[in-house]
């Protein structure tokens, strides 16, 4: 089925690519606004943000279409600011390349014309004391030969948090148990031919925990790539949370490898979600963080639990996984969120990366019940 899908989305691939004209490339697109039009009307949700919003819209600085999508996809029209998120990336242990899904989302980037590129991390497959520092290092090349190279050709900024397989924050007896990883992750990411094109504003930590400022929204990225967020580290994100940098920005967002709470079938376990996650979330909350974008769990759900929004990105790379509740099939997503300022309103546009169809908010659960609380998915009021 795997081979089949890819083979399916390969020759998806060229027909976009290639631009082919004959009867069966425009059936193709023919039938795709009907057949991936979302049926879910776009969503508001809008948590007062700490400083009143001005009449003004963004700015933006570069010329932008309506709708940007890649040709034959759904192409939702754009907000003042938008984001593409992907996540987790990786195939197996070691591996220096990625699944089409992968490679094909990455060409489609410039389409969307976003303003942002994210990533929930595991960006690559470390967390294996088998791998040497070289075959580390190849994979960080592989890296930056298949995701990161083109991301900046195409002048996208990219924001990303570290994963488990990046570089864990794990630690035995005081010390990192995956070191190299982290070195490696460390090393990558502050050679200056690797810049992200951040507007950074703290990065004395970069890559792990950091923050960044873009056309009106504070970034602040943490390192959950283990299940517990240091106290050291939690007083950073208090103290960059309530400066004046980020409360006088229209939106904060963060973003972290584990989430707060968990959604996917084999990811229920402690470990695979963030410890204290209600403290967490009250503490993001207390300054007005609009949503929390988190990988790992490789299942697209986005929810809210109190005044937070939680966007669970799904897997790009191998091993899609099953939703807590419901039966939906695994997937591979990719989602663009289009933001309005004014409104603090976020669209989110997620499409199955298998299909190229947009994934209809209305097929996943309407809440699922994680091991430490309920979330509700993120259209149904409580
Ligand atoms: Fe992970």
């Amino acid at each position: 089925m795997a081979i089949k899908r890819r083979q399916l989305l390969l020759f998806g691939g060229l027909v976009l690519g290639g631009g082919l004209g004959g009867a069966a490339v425009s059936g193709f697109f023919k039938r795709q606004p009907e057949a991936i039009a979302p049926t879910n009307a776009p969503t508001k949700t809008s948590p007062e943000s700490a400083i009143a919003n001005s009449p003004e819209s963004a700015k933006p600085t570069i010329k932008r279409s309506a709708s940007p999508a890649p040709r034959g996809l759904y192409a939702p029209p754009r907000g003042d600011l938008r984001i593409v998120v992907i996540s987790d990336l990786n195939s197996a242990y070691g591996s220096t390349d990625y699944i089409d899904q992968v490679k094909q989302t990455i060409k489609f980037l410039p389409d969307w014309e976003p303003d942002l590129v994210l990533c929930g991390g595991d960006m690559v497959a470390g967390q294996s004391t088998d791998l040497s520092d070289v075959e580390i290092k190849a994979m960080w090349q592989g890296f930056d030969k298949h995701i990161a190279s083109p991301i900046r050709k195409a002048k996208l900024p990219f924001g990303f948090t570290i994963g488990n397989h990046d570089g864990s924050a794990s630690t035995y007896n005081g010390k990192f148990t995956f070191a190299s990883d982290r070195n490696a992750a460390k090393s990558y990411w502050n050679d200056p031919s690797h810049d992200p094109n951040l507007n950074f504003v703290d990065r004395a930590d970069f890559p792990f925990h950091y923050s960044f400022q873009q056309d009106q929204v504070f970034y602040l990225v943490w390192d959950a790539s283990s299940a517990n967020i240091s106290s050291e580290q939690l007083q950073w994100v208090e103290k960059s949370l309530a400066s004046e940098v980020s409360q006088k920005a229209k939106l904060r967002i963060a973003i972290g490898h584990l989430p707060l709470y968990a959604v996917a079938k084999g990811r229920e376990s402690s470990g695979n979600y963030l410890n204290e996650a209600d403290r967490l979330r009250e503490l993001l909350e207390k300054y007005n963080v609009h949503t929390y974008i988190s990988g790992h769990h490789h299942a697209y759900y986005p929810a809210h639990k109190g005044k937070l929004e939680l966007l669970h990105s799904g897997v790009l790379g191998d091993g899609p996984r099953r939703l807590l509740s419901g039966d939906l099939a695994p997937n591979r997503t990719v989602t663009v969120i289009d933001i309005k300022l004014v409104s603090s309103e976020t669209i989110y546009t997620t499409y199955d990366m298998d299909t190229l169809k947009v994934v209809d908010l209305a097929t996943l659960p309407r809440y699922i019940d994680a091991p430490n609380g309920r979330i509700t998915r993120r259209d149904i009021k409580i």
